[in-house]
Parts: C-alpha cells; sequence; structure tokens
C-alpha cells in the first residue's frame, strides 16, 4: 500500500478543475436501474466509490461502458436484484440501489452496509420510507429483502433523530417515481445532490414537484425514459479546496464549481476573515490577506454547514490564534481525525458533541493515519500546512472521493510524492 508524502509550508498558485459530485453521481448511477433505456451520464468522477458502483450495475445486469467521465449505462440480458455483500460493505452509497430496484422490479436483496468509523449509521429511514409506499422488508443474513407485489404512493414523513437523511430521501424518492398514485415525501433532505437526482429523474419522465425543498411530491408514471445528464460539480472538493487555499494562505482559483452550494462555508470563512467570491465567470477566488479570527462551526444538513467539511475547517482552525469551537450534529461522533491532528501538534480536545479548539502557531509534519474520506482531506490540508515532511498512510480512503488529487496538487506546486509503506 502507498504513503503520501507531502512537505508542507509553501503557499500555492495555480488554477484548480473540480470534477463531477460524487454523492450525485452514486444516487444517479444507481437510477439508471429504473429504465431499460439507454443512460449517458457524463462528468462522472473516476474514483473507487464510483467503479465500485459500476462494479454493482454489472453484477445487478447492466452494461456499463465508462471513459474519459462518461458513463453509458445499457440494459443487458437479465437484470439482477441482489447486491452482493462484497460490493456494499465497501460503501455505504451503494445501498441507494434498494430503491431503483424495488421501483423497477419489486424486489430487491441488498447487503446491510457495514459499519463505519464515523460513527453508527442505522438504516432505518430507508426501510421506513420503502414500507410506506407498500414493501414488504425482511432483514435474514445480513440482507434486507424488500418485496411487493405493487408499490402504491404514500404520505411518508422522513424526519430522523438527526434530521433528513440524504441516501434514504433518494432510495424513497426513486421507488415512488414508478409507483401507483401519489407519494409526498415531507423532512426530505436538500442538498444539491438530492436536487440533482430529482432533476435527472424529471428529465427522464418522472413526475416530481418540490426540487431542492424538503416536500418531495411524485406522481408514479409507468415508465421511464433514456437520457443524457450531466453531474453537477462536486462542492465537497469545491470547499476542501477552497480550505487548503485558506489555510495555506494560496492565491487558488477554483474552477468550474458552483459557490451557490456553499454559502454555508462561505459564511463562515467570512467571519474568520477570509473573503470568498466567484468572478465573472464563475471561478472563485479566495482573498487570504487579512489576519484571521478564530469562528465556531456546527454542522447540520443542508443548507447548514456540511458535515463532509467539518474535518477539514478544524484543520483550517489549528492555528488561528484563539479558540474555536466545532460541533456536529449529522455525525456527532465523527472526530477521530482529532487524535491525527494533534500527533501535528495541534491542540484540540474534544468534549462531548463538540470539538474545542485551541489554535497554535504552527503544525509540524508527523506520519499520521487516514480514518475516513473527508478526516484524511482534514489531514491533507493540516500537512501542506506543516512545517517539515507528513506521512498520511492509508490513502485508500483519499481515493475514494478525490480524482486525481496528486496531479492537482502538483499543479499549484505542492509538493507531494507517494511511497511504498515500509
Ligand atoms: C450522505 C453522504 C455523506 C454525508 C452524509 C451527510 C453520500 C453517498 N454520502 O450519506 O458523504 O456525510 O450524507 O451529509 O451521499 N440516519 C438515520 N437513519 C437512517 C439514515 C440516516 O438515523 O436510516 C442518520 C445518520 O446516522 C446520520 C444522519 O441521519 O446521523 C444523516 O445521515 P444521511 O444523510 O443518511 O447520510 P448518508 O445519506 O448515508
Amino acid at each position: 500500500m502507498d504513503v503520501l508524502m507531502l512537505k508542507g509550508g509553501a503557499s500555492l498558485k495555480g488554477d484548480v478543475n473540480i470534477s463531477g459530485s460524487k454523492n450525485s453521481s452514486l444516487p444517479i448511477m444507481a437510477a439508471t436501474l429504473l429504465t431499460d433505456d439507454t443512460v449517458v451520464l457524463k462528468r462522472v468522477p473516476n474514483l473507487r466509490d464510483t467503479r465500485t458502483m459500476i462494479k454493482l450495475l454489472q453484477s445487478l445486469g447492466k452494461e456499463v461502458d465508462y471513459k474519459d467521465n462518461t458513463l453509458t449505462v445499457k440494459a443487458g440480458k437479465k437484470a439482477g436484484y441482489i447486491a452482493d455483500y462484497d460490493l456494499v460493505s465497501t460503501m455505504r452509497g451503494s445501498f441507494c440501489v434498494l430503491g431503483p430496484l424495488l421501483g423497477k422490479l419489486k424486489k430487491a436483496k441488498v447487503s446491510l452496509p457495514g459499519g463505519c468509523v464515523i460513527g453508527i449509521r442505522p438504516v432505518d429511514l430507508h426501510i421506513k420510507g420503502v414500507e410506506a409506499l407498500g414493501a414488504k422488508i425482511s432483514v435474514d443474513g445480513g440482507y434486507v429483502l424488500a418485496t411487493a407485489p405493487k408499490l402504491i404512493g404514500n404520505e411518508i414523513f422522513l424526519g430522523g433523530v438527526f434530521g433528513s437523511s440524504v441516501l434514504a430521501t433518494a432510495n424513497v424518492l426513486m421507488a415512488a417515481v414508478l409507483a401507483e398514485g401519489e407519494t409526498v415525501i415531507e423532512f426530505a433532505a436538500c442538498e444539491p445532490e438530492i436536487e440533482d437526482l430529482t432533476e435527472f429523474l424529471i428529465e427522464m419522465g418522472a413526475n416530481i414537484e418540490g426540487k431542492g425543498s424538503p416536500r418531495l411530491k411524485i406522481k408514479g408514471v409507468k415508465k421511464l425514459k433514456g437520457i443524457t445528464y450531466e453531474i453537477i460539480p462536486d462542492r465537497i472538493e469545491a470547499g476542501t479546496y477552497i480550505l487548503l487555499a485558506a489555510a495555506t494562505r494560496s492565491d487558488l482559483t477554483i474552477k468550474n464549481a458552483n459557490l451557490k452550494h456553499l454559502f454555508a462555508l462561505v459564511d463562515r470563512l467570512n467571519q474568520a476573515g477570509v473573503k470568498v467570491y466567484a468572478e465573472k465567470n464563475g471561478d472563485i477566488k479566495v482573498s487570504t490577506s487579512k489576519k484571521f479570527k478564530p469562528v465556531s462551526v456546527t454542522t447540520y444538513p443542508y443548507p447548514g454547514f456540511p458535515t463532509d467539511l467539518q474535518a477539514q475547517f478544524m484543520a483550517f482552525m489549528a492555528t488561528i490564534e484563539g479558540v474555536s469551537i466545532i460541533s456536529d450534529k449529522v455525525y456527532p461522533d465523527r472526530f477521530i481525525h482529532i487524535a491525527e491532528m494533534n500527533r501535528m501538534g495541534a491542540d484540540i480536545r474534544r468534549e462531548g458533541t463538540a470539538a474545542i479548539v485551541q489554535g497554535v502557531k504552527k503544525l509540524h509534519g508527523a506520519p499520521v493515519m487516514a480514518s475516513d474520506l473527508r478526516a484524511s482531506a482534514a489531514l491533507l490540508i493540516a500537512g501542506l500546512m506543516a512545517k517539515g515532511t507528513t506521512e498520511i498512510h492509508r490513502i485508500y480512503h483519499l481515493e475514494r472521493g478525490y480524482e486525481d488529487l496528486e496531479d492537482k496538487l502538483l499543479k499549484v506546486g505542492a509538493k507531494v510524492w507517494r511511497e511504498k509503506e515500509k
């Protein structure tokens, strides 16, 4: 296994091109199961997670061609309905084949996703939602088996203990588009990725009102058609590079992203004294001329501050003089990165569901362990801020979510290279 080596302390300069959204691609790829027509998806990032989803679609009978970020999905000889443990256990995103399989084939057997270091991640809302549409659910041998002679529209409240759920909304929405009658999802997730999925389904012929809102009204249709569709930019990748620019006081231009999806981050950065703005042509610039102030952040479902940028924001705060408090209301246990950042000289302690960050003057390079995708991105930012060399172990986490990471970093002058694990 490779180790990612970083030599920090330098300021970076240049353009970073943002890829298509991973979290949009996964449910939209799953939604191709809703039609036998050919679907062409553009701007699908080449990542470990999208490659896993391709394997899953193939295992479910689709013929898939993937070249230059364009994915073509065609019906194969026979459609399958069993989503295997080997594929679902490596990536929670693959659980969103449940809804489309059930919608199209009226049966689905999908492995329960495995545990994850960012906390317990149940699927009760997914199950509640498809049950409300008439599916019979049993859990056996680690699999969820869902069957329904037919799905019938219903009113479903999808809020949970931690608010809305992105993938539960995706699953119920995808099951409902081919159901009989009308479905109303109350407390639907409003994330741009769900809006993107909704738009994709509408273009395929689904009848959905309320795109992007917490109330989705779906009138079932008989059939969906194949289309060509382009995935939205990855707001979490864009946010990560914006935070990298702020943290390393760099002059980066973030290209092909949508700043409107990042209001909460922009607000917190403005408070901290960082100016982030979109130029006329849409390029995002980060101005780091001022002295920064510590600011506190609490993550919430969209349009709140995204949990997927919490760790990266913490890395930025680690060297801002003063105290900031970071809480995660979406994944209250998502703090594994604290210990690794402290190995690099940060002064962060966890108190209940909050992290107290006492800004230090400098971080220093150290060997650290990536624990999950976004925590790894935070270590990357910390490593590029730090004095000396940082070794990030278990970088396969980064490969799950950041397309062409090293190339993009090298292009803006970062000192980054791979070595073999000793
Ligand atoms: C998606 C994203 C992930 C992001 C997360 C929150 C994908 C592939 N992944 O994950 O990157 O961190 O949204 O923005 O899009 N919950 C329940 N019951 C359920 C489902 C979820 O209690 O049935 C809880 C979760 O434990 C969590 C909260 O709801 O506390 C939000 O999770 P959810 O929005 O479902 O996350 P995912 O869709 O799995």
